[in-house]
């Protein structure tokens, strides 16, 4: 296996719809790395360790220096926009990061400006950007993307592409008969189908070229039969949904470890303010539903109710998302959480996290584009189930209940690298090291 993975040589574009406050805290966060500014805190793909072996083998490497990662230094980057802000003002607009830190980077973001999007109002209600594609017909916008990776792929010098989705969420909607399979799907293309969402076209343009996709929000987007045949069909990577970041990476941090001692839990309930422009879109009914689905099913896949009635069977779990304008990108949540102890004694825990919500997505951006093309390197396609330690709302193998525990989630991720390079997977058990022991009694 080791020897069939292609080495990461030659630049790397990195293409995102959507160069709101994510993307740009992603670009701006590599571009200072490069010039030796900042640490890629965050990145387990740049900072984070892997075991080999035994424990007593003391192999314990870089992820980046056992598999072979583009280098940052070989990132370009390009995306689109419904508004023409280069990358550079839309991220004073976005207000995440100091000015002093923008200004030592600002020739190389100022550089990056988006091509015009595949946008339909209707999808993101509370947005009105002008710097849209004209093309009348869903099939013509395939087309005009599929042109626009091309061309960036040329003009860029690039040996490799990947596609992450960063723009809104789109409003809630479920599969229907045009995304049930590829021929559906570009017939709906053809006759301009308005239940393909922009994000699909997206994904169907980036899949169509074998570029991976990987989807930061948690609309559908390529979680339905018709993009998963394709991606198949075309040998690419895929992975979704929703980046991990803030109260449900809590979520899954904290869960796992209540339910691993069987402590009981009542309720779970969840609120924040953010007042950013993904904020303001999820302000929108409609769209936040989308949200909140993807949210509200971390914890039933954790705790598994139906298989522990007595711990879970009552459990209510409630989320809600304020738009609060001054606190623009520095998200606060509030988290109560009412818990059980032996004999039904009831205990409360109280989270309040005042976060930075693209602070926390930057790395994840960053590494799903590095191990997606690691992915497409070693010649895998469909579905990245490995990749779901990013994501709230992982996508699985159609019936496959999604593993929500992130160290769960981790482990799935390093014994998914451990098998690419044919190194011994580690299962923790450790009876091993004991072996003389017993022997000798
Ligand atoms: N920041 C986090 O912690 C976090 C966590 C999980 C998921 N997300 C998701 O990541 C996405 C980006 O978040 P953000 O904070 O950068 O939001 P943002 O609003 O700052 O940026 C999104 C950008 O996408 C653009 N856009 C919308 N539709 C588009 C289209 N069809 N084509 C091209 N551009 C389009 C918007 O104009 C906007 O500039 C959102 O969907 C958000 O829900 C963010």
């Amino acid at each position: 296996m080791k020897h069939q993975i292609k080495e990461a040589k030659g630049k790397l574009g990195v293409l995102m719809p959507g160069l709101g406050a994510v993307a740009t805290t992603f670009i701006a966060g590599v571009e200072a790395v490069k010039k030796g500014l900042a640490q890629p805190i965050g990145s387990v793909a740049q900072m984070g360790h892997i075991r080999l072996g035994k424990r007593t083998d003391n192999r314990n490497p870089l992820i980046k220096d056992f598999v072979s990662l583009a280098s940052l230094n070989d990132l370009v980057f390009g995306g689109w926009d419904v508004y023409e802000d280069n990358v550079y003002t839309a991220a004073v607009k976005a207000e995440v990061l100091d000015r002093f830190q923008l200004e030592a980077i600002k020739p190389e973001l100022e550089a990056i400006v988006p091509m015009k999007a595949a946008f339909d109002k209707n999808f993101v209600k509370n947005l009105d950007g002008t710097h849209v594609k004209d093309n009348k017909t869903r099939y013509e916008l395939a087309q005009a993307v599929i042109e626009d990776i091309k061309n960036f792929q040329k003009e860029k010098g690039c040996d490799r592409v990947v596609m992450v989705w960063c723009g809104s969420t789109e409003i809630y909607h479920e599969a229907a008969d045009v995304h049930m399979s590829l021929a559906a799907f570009e017939q709906g293309l053809k006759d301009n189908d308005l239940r393909i969402a922009p994000s699909m076209i997206y994904a169907y343009a980036a899949l169509t070229l074998g570029v991976p996709f990987a989807n930061g929000a948690p609309n559908l987007t390529c979680d339905i039969p018709a993009l998963i045949e394709l991606s198949k069909k075309t040998k690419t990577p895929i992975a979704g949904k929703d980046f991990k970041t803030g109260q449900t990476l809590m979520k899954t941090i904290l869960a796992p470890g209540l339910t691993a001692r069987a402590l009981g839990m009542e309720g779970w309930f969840s609120t924040n303010i953010l007042g950013n422009r993904d904020g303001w879109v999820l302000d929108d009914p409609d769209n936040f539903k989308t949200k909140e689905v993807s949210k509200l099913g971390v914890l039933e896949d954790i705790l598994l109710p139906e298989e522990n009635p007595e711990l879970y069977g009552d459990m209510y779990h409630k989320i809600r998302i304020n738009y609060y304008p001054p606190r623009k990108d520095n998200k606060e949540s509030w988290d109560n959480i009412d818990i059980i102890g032996w004999m039904g004694y009831k205990m409360q825990i109280k989270i309040n996290f005042l976060c930075r919500d693209s602070i926390l997505a930057a790395p994840i951006v960053l590494d799903l584009a590095l191990f997606i093309d690691f992915a497409k390197r070693a010649g895998m396609s469909g579905i990245q189930e490995w990749l779901s330690f990013y994501l709230k709302s992982p996508q699985t193998a159609p019936g496959l209940r999604p593993e929500h525990d992130i160290f769960k989630q981790l482990i799935k991720l390093q014994n998914t690298l451990r098998y690419l390079m044919g190194e011994d997977l580690i299962t923790h058990l450790g009876l091993d090291y004991y072996e003389g022991i017993l022997n000798e009694e």
